[in-house]
């Protein structure tokens, strides 16, 4: 057993969701909190978090070349090794093997146990190994240290873990049962962060639209009693939510997009494929008319909504025509931006073990067709947008002198020429069409 001395500075590399970003930001918080400082561009970290995605591909081994990277670079000639932790969720799903598999890593904390970091990284000063893969039944949340300052967005965990079982996923084994925290903690955490400079807040949870709690008059309420509350902050200006599933679309919530106005817009909903043989061996609970039927009640009470998807070809047992059913479905939906991928096999999902697993270059085609057909929605709806009269959150400098960088109320991004700052909420006309981003020009007198 080697000692090490307690780390000076740290880095956090996450991968994946925005769940695995809001993570990252909170441990760099509870190492901030230990007096540990980031790690200066280009130079090495003392302690380097690796904070993991399990979704697809092949992610585990990426973590491998990691940390064979960092120890290759590792050139302190004081004889020290570098502090390495695997957090998130391959470490959730893998953390014994990676532990065997690779001595160079000291600390293995699964994603409900990331808030025990600092006594990990004593033990592992101290020259032990640790594992935490627990789910405790008290949240981490109420062990983290508050907010510090964040920029002009913020993410907003109300919900974790997914009950859903979907046949292809690990999101159920890694990040546990669905969870919500509670009502009060969450209005606590988001006048923190617009206290800390945050304008608009995106409510994150595996299942966000599953979020349940109790409200301060002891009445049950779900996503949209939420957004409700958080709507009265003064100077919250937006308010998003992702990632939404079908089946907790409520009637309350949809109403939502109806009548508040600070909830953006933009509606991120998977449907995954459009056959509904597929989505039944997907175990997704929903149909193909079913899904249409809730975007159909979103428009009636918000008809520019900017509709978004998920999108898994090449799943067990999909035949040509039942993936022309998903582009079938594309053509009617219109979405305006969308993710889509090949369909990865996770070990012990029951997709895995599934007969009719499809070639690699069958998924090749196919997910080029997809996408194709959705950039073309993508700029359609993008082209759509001039002319739009709208607001644009600043949210960075642009390449060009002058310039700065947001995005409109339908998430997309905008770049414009202005004397303005970081967090001022600009009114614009989206002037220019481009398939990734739009370009605008500021509205004066108003
Ligand atoms: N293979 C490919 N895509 C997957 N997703 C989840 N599991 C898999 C898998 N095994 C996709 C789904 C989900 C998104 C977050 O990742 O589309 O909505
Ligand atoms: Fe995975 Fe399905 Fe749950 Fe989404 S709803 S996290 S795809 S199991």
């Amino acid at each position: 057993m080697q000692s090490t001395a307690p780390p000076k500075t740290y880095r956090v590399k996450s991968f994946g969701c925005q769940m695995n970003v809001y993570d990252g930001e909170r441990m760099a918080e509870l190492l901030a909190g230990e007096g540990i400082t980031p790690a200066p561009e280009g130079q090495q970290a003392d302690l380097v978090v690796l904070n993991t995605c399990h979704i697809r591909e092949k992610a585990a081994e990426k973590v491998y070349s990691d940390i064979g990277r960092i120890v290759k670079d590792w050139d302190r000639a004081d004889g020290s090794s570098p502090l390495i932790a695997v957090a998130g969720c391959v470490a959730q799903a893998e953390g014994e093997e990676i532990m065997a598999r690779a001595p160079a890593v000291k600390m293995v904390v699964g994603p409900q146990a990331y808030h025990r970091l600092p006594q990990m990284i004593r033990d592992a000063s101290a020259g032990r190994r640790v594992t935490d893969t627990d789910m405790p039944a008290i949240p981490k949340f109420d062990a983290l240290p508050a907010r510090r300052k964040v920029g002009p967005t913020a993410f907003l965990t109300v919900q974790e873990g997914c009950d859903k079982f979907c046949t292809y996923c690990v999101v159920p084994y890694t990040r546990g049962a669905e969870v919500s925290r509670p009502h009060a903690a969450l209005i606590d955490e988001a006048k923190k962060l617009v206290d800390a400079g945050a304008r608009e807040i995106t409510l994150l949870g595996q299942n966000v639209n599953a979020w349940t709690g109790d409200n301060a008059a002891g009445r049950k309420i779900g996503l949209d009693g939420l957004i409700r509350e958080l709507a009265e902050i003064p100077d919250l200006a937006r308010i998003r939510y992702t990632t939404s599933h079908p089946n907790d679309m409520t009637d309350g919530l949809i109403a939502a997009h109806g009548d508040v106005e600070k909830l953006m817009p933009f509606l991120h909903l998977p449907v995954q494929a459009g056959n509904d043989r597929v989505l039944r061996a997907m175990n997704r609970s929903h149909s193909v008319d079913s899904y249409l039927a809730i975007l159909d009640k979103v428009r009636a009470v918000r008809p520019d909504i900017a509709l978004s998807g998920d999108f898994i070809v090449g799943f067990p047992g999909e035949t040509d025509t039942e993936f022309e059913d998903t582009l079938r479905l594309v053509d009617r939906v219109g979405y305006a931006q969308c993710f889509s991928f090949k369909y990865s096999p996770r070990p012990g999902t029951p997709a895995a073990d599934m007969p009719g697993q499809i070639a690699p270059e069958v998924m090749d085609e196919r997910l080029q067709r997809l996408q194709a057909a959705l950039n073309r929605h993508q700029m359609a709806f993008n082209e759509a947008s001039v002319g739009r009269a709208c607001s644009v959150l600043v949210e960075r400098k642009g390449k060009h002198e002058g310039q700065w960088l947001g995005k409109s109320p339908w998430l997309q991004s905008v770049h414009f020429t202005a004397d303005v700052a970081v967090g001022d909420l600009v009114p614009v006309t989206l002037d220019a069409a481009g398939p990734n981003s739009i370009s605008a020009s500021v509205r004066s007198g108003t």
